[in-house]
């Protein structure tokens, strides 16, 4: 990569990390797609990677027609197709930027042959595995408007958000508007309102941590990855919400806890925070119960999900140590 696609690239991070809900077209020419596709995708892609790993639903279960809307390289699409290649057999590219769906179209077909690929949203009347991947930031609440028909008649939907305070709620509050439509299924533990948005946690917002894959460590590009675009590599926070579209079969909620990030690790307890159909719990879980669980909660990926009586034990609570 030369130094004024590091620019580029500088320049552009930047304008995401300022977007207050709004950024004008940036995909000026090919250039500047290639760099990010290279980089900061690559890195929503381990995300999506992340998330794909962990869905409770196998992907046979899965419309066989993917819409990535909002598709930049195409970078959601790719990573899902690569992952299971012989799932699919058509992907419909949408994008505000024409130069940026002729990229992505572009790479599909080399990548994945036998995919149909279409660009046109009419192209879509049969069920559907809808995937969005990091739009929120620049996407002003018109324009949210008008996404939403397609979201709620998707019969899969696959949200991938950074996982910020602000795109993190508003993914929280897009779930709420899918109450009547669809089920969650990940990584909600339950088909309440979002715990999040309940009073007192407005400081507060649910996400992850991905992992890095370890060879990104060992690698001199992404040192000056990392360098340049000033990314950390240890850290890859994640905000996403899987959801499918209601139907006659009833699904029952059991009662459970997912683990969320921020969790604290002391002598003998580690202190967690959970999400549970009553609201976001914090609680402490006491080694002394199990030393295999006190220390998978103090590091949860992003399947860490427990049975609610396994971890908020009667005994803690009476030691005044757990919520
Ligand atoms: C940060 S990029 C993410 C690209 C890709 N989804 C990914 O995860 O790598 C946001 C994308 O959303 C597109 N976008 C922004 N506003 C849009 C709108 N109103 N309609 C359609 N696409 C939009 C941009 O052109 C850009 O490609």
């Amino acid at each position: 990569m030369d130094n004024s696609s590091w620019k580029r690239l500088q320049k552009l991070r930047q304008s995401y990390l300022d977007a207050k809900g709004f950024l004008p077209d940036y995909w000026q020419d090919d250039e500047l797609l290639l760099a990010y596709d290279e980089t900061l995708a690559q890195r929503i892609r381990w995300k999506w990677r992340a998330v794909i790993d962990v869905l409770p639903l196998a992907i046979a279960a899965f419309p066989k027609t993917l819409v990535d809307w909002g598709c930049g390289t195409g970078g959601a699409s790719r990573e899902i197709l690569s992952m299971h290649p012989e799932h699919f057999e058509r992907l419909i590219l949408l994008d505000r930027s024409n130069r940026a769906v002729s990229f992505a179209a572009r790479q599909v077909k080399s990548e994945q042959p036998n995919i149909k690929v279409d660009t046109k949203l009419s192209a879509v009347d049969e069920g559907f595995t809808l995937l969005i991947s990091h739009v929120l930031s620049e996407l002003p609440d018109e324009e949210l408007r008008k996404l939403m028909p397609l979201v709620e008649r998707a019969s899969v939907i696959l949200w991938v958000e950074a996982g910020r305070p602000q795109e993190s709620r508003k993914l929280s509050g897009i779930r709420s508007e899918l109450q009547g439509s669809h089920h969650f299924l990940a990584p909600c533990p339950h088909q309440d309102i979002c715990g999040m948005l309940r009073e007192g946690q407005e400081e507060n917002w649910c996400h992850f941590k991905a992992p890095v894959p370890k060879e990104v460590h060992h690698s001199a590009f992404w040192r000056e990855c990392a360098k340049q675009l000033g990314v950390d590599l240890r850290s890859l926070p994640v905000a996403y919400l899987f959801a499918q579209k209601k139907n006659a079969v009833h699904i029952e909620t059991k009662d459970e806890l997912r683990i969320l990030a921020g969790s604290r690790q002391y002598k003998g307890y580690t202190r967690f925070n959970a999400c549970h159909q009553s609201g976001i719990i914090q609680a402490d879980y006491m080694k002394r119960n199990s030393k295999k669980i006190y220390e998978a909660l103090a590091e949860p990926g992003l399947d860490s999900k427990y049975e609610t009586s396994e971890l908020l034990l009667k005994d803690d609570a009476d030691d005044d140590k757990s919520l």
